[in-house]
């Protein structure tokens, strides 16, 4: 594989760097140049996080952690996508207490408010404007063919809200708001992308070329799928909560749900492959326990001599010794308010200003600037 370096980062391998070149190479062309908007910003990234659901294992391998890494390579905006989650969850009982809840175990997990702008979508005001005129620009039939549209349509028929259609317009204004070009998200968004693209593309060509095409970001080329502790799929905020580890978890969740996983007698011949989930079991362990101790269990798997029992036991207290210090450290961050409150207002604030940057720069180029 080929690897590359960039400006002193761990090294990208090459299907991100696919999109750096494609990018630098946008910024280069002589029409853009040309441009009197040509300053667009290079190494921004953005990323947006629902708070519907409790942070899991899956959630930590798959996104919290590359963000913890981007914190120091790039000017990060990491949000909240509390608007996003009205348009599935109307009843807002609860949305105070998951934001906070959000913010605390995505700052417990590691990403810093100090590095990031890690703000609520709902604080910054231009994103409703932004979102307008995009949606000028957003064509009925494509946001109907969205395939999350068409799911959650299927899930709620009695709400197919306007506001669910257009979800990846308001995606695309969180994007570009800061003129983002990275975006680190899940293959499930990647047509939430490929939309995005679309309307800056449309934007650029009618207004001026004042935004970059956003692009999904990743370290890991394969993003790192956590599997469930049932033996299905990934972990996911799934009907079974027994196959999902949670931050939230108290230590004997975590025990109790590692011992229920699904194992079998054993094998019964030597260097046998192992069935899907077994395989699942030992990505876990390569998750949060010792290389040596993973090779014990390898051999002892290998000749036939592997007791689950221990596996499971030794790899319940090493997931414990990984998830508490986390679990811990949201208690703390939610019991103290006027922390939670200040990270919102100082992420509210460098959010804004950013905002109102890109604003100008927007209502200019539409021709919204008569005195
Ligand atoms: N749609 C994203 C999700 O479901 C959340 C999101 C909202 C987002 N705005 C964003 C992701 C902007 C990336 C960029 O997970």
């Amino acid at each position: 594989m080929q690897q590359v370096k960039v400006a002193g980062l761990n090294p990208i391998e090459s299907a991100d760097f696919y999109y750096l070149r494609h990018y630098y190479f946008y910024k280069m062309t002589e029409k853009n140049l040309n441009k009197p908007n040509s300053d667009i910003p290079s190494q921004i990234v953005m990323s947006g996080i629902r708070p519907t659901g409790m942070v899991h294992l899956g959630n930590y391998f798959g996104a919290i952690r590359n963000y913890v890494k981007m914190q120091d390579a790039f000017e990060c905006y990491f949000m909240v996508a509390d608007l996003h989650s009205l348009t599935t969850h109307p009843d807002t009982k609860e949305l105070k207490s998951n934001v906070r809840r959000v913010l605390a175990e995505n700052i417990a997990c590691g990403l810093d408010p100090e590095k990031a702008t890690f703000y609520c979508q709902s604080h910054i005001r231009e994103t409703g404007e932004l979102y307008l005129y995009l949606n000028m620009l957003a064509y009925k039939g494509e946001l109907e063919k969205t395939v999350t549209f068409k799911d959650k349509a299927r899930q709620h028929p009695e709400n197919v809200n306007a506001g669910l259609l257009t979800y990846p317009v308001l995606q695309t204004a969180d994007i570009i708001m800061h003129r983002a070009s990275y975006v680190p998200v899940g293959k499930d968004q990647e047509q939430h992308l490929e939309m995005a693209r679309n309307f800056v593309v449309r934007f650029n060509h009618r207004y001026g070329e004042i935004f970059p095409e956003p692009h999904a970001f990743n370290y890991n080329q394969e993003l790192i799928k956590v599997p469930g502790l049932d033996g299905t799929g990934k972990m996911s905020k799934s009907e079974n909560n027994m196959a999902t580890l949670y931050f939230a978890d108290e230590d004997d969740m975590i025990r109790k749900k590692v011992m229920k996983a699904l194992t079998d007698q054993g094998p019964t011949e030597k260097n046998a492959q192992k069935p899907d989930y077994i395989e699942n079991i030992f990505m876990l362990m390569k998750l949060v326990c010792e290389e040596d101790v993973i090779s014990k269990y390898e051999d002892d798997f290998n000749n036939c001599s592997i007791r689950y029992g221990d596996l499971k036991k030794q790899l319940a207290e090493d997931m414990v010794k990984f998830m508490a210090p986390i679990r811990q450290k949201t208690n703390d961050i939610l019991a103290n308010d006027a922390y939670l409150v200040e990270v919102m207002e100082k992420g509210a604030q460098k959010a804004g200003e950013s905002a109102k940057k890109t604003m100008d720069l927007v209502r200019n180029a539409i021709g919204l600037n008569y005195f």
